[in-house]
């Protein structure tokens, strides 16, 4: 099915899974072959979970970790990077991209992110990210919750020895140390919160194609999905 680009909201692809599923990599590289807008909505979970940390305060405070969420003072910018343009991510003017990396960081996104009034508070930040021409959203719930309408739902998976082994090579590459065994250790902990959740848990749209990236390269699941979108959309039929 091509959807008619002519409905009056921005297109929207969501790529959903777990972490490590090579979700974030590639929706930010087809998101800049299409110049489209791109949502990494676990970066706003990770950015509530570093605040928590900063401010001190306790995991089980629903109501100050509701707050803080509701007024994140965060922004999305892009800088010259070695390797040319890169994204970059401000928390009360201060650059956190990479401290966001850090397990400790993902571990206290998935705790807050369990809590209703934080995901509620989340919300309207992640739908003004659909503006034209389109947008890419990564994350657990986009398909399902954030964006039910979108018209391309994928959902990539891996084995979580393998999403290990990406994510302690990925942390490696930028010289955060970290060693195999605890990064499985913390994906599977992670997996089994963001799965059991009551609320909006890690589960694929019923209308989501589903793509286990196992056996995959990066390149190769980007090649999958662009494909997925050019039989979509319309307008990005003749992107190479
Ligand atoms: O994609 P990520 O690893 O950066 O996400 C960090 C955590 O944030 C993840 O464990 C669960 C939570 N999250 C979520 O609950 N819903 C989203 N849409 C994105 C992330």
């Amino acid at each position: 099915m091509t959807v008619n680009s002519s409905k009056s909201m921005p297109p929207v692809i969501t790529i959903d899974g777990p972490g490590g599923s090579g979700k974030g990599t590639v929706g930010q590289r087809l998101a800049w072959k299409f110049k489209w807008e791109f949502l990494d909505s676990g970066a706003l979970y990770r950015l509530v979970g570093l605040s928590v940390m900063n401010h001190s305060v306790e995991m089980t405070d629903v109501a100050r970790i509701t707050e803080l969420a509701r007024n994140l003072d965060a922004q999305f910018a892009v800088r010259d990077g070695e390797q040319g343009e890169e994204w970059i991510i401000l928390l009360e003017d201060q650059d956190v991209s990479d401290q966001l990396r850090t397990e400790s960081c993902a571990s206290a996104a998935s705790q807050v992110a369990q809590y209703d009034s934080v995901r509620s508070a989340l919300l309207e930040r992640q739908r003004a990210f659909q503006v034209p021409p389109g947008l890419i959203a990564d994350g657990r719930d986009m398909g399902t919750v954030v964006f039910p309408d979108a018209g391309l739902k994928v959902f990539l998976t891996a084995s979580a020895d393998i999403r290990a082994e990406r994510r302690y090579k990925q942390l490696k590459s930028k010289g955060i140390g970290a060693t195999l065994s605890a990064i499985l250790t913390d994906i599977q902990a992670r997996d089994d919160r963001d799965r059991n959740r009551v609320v909006a848990p890690l589960v694929p749209a019923d209308d989501a194609v589903i793509v286990d990236t196992s056996e995959m390269s990066v390149n190769d699941v980007e090649n999958h999905v662009l494909k997925l979108a050019k039989q979509r959309f319309r307008q990005l039929e003749n992107i190479g």
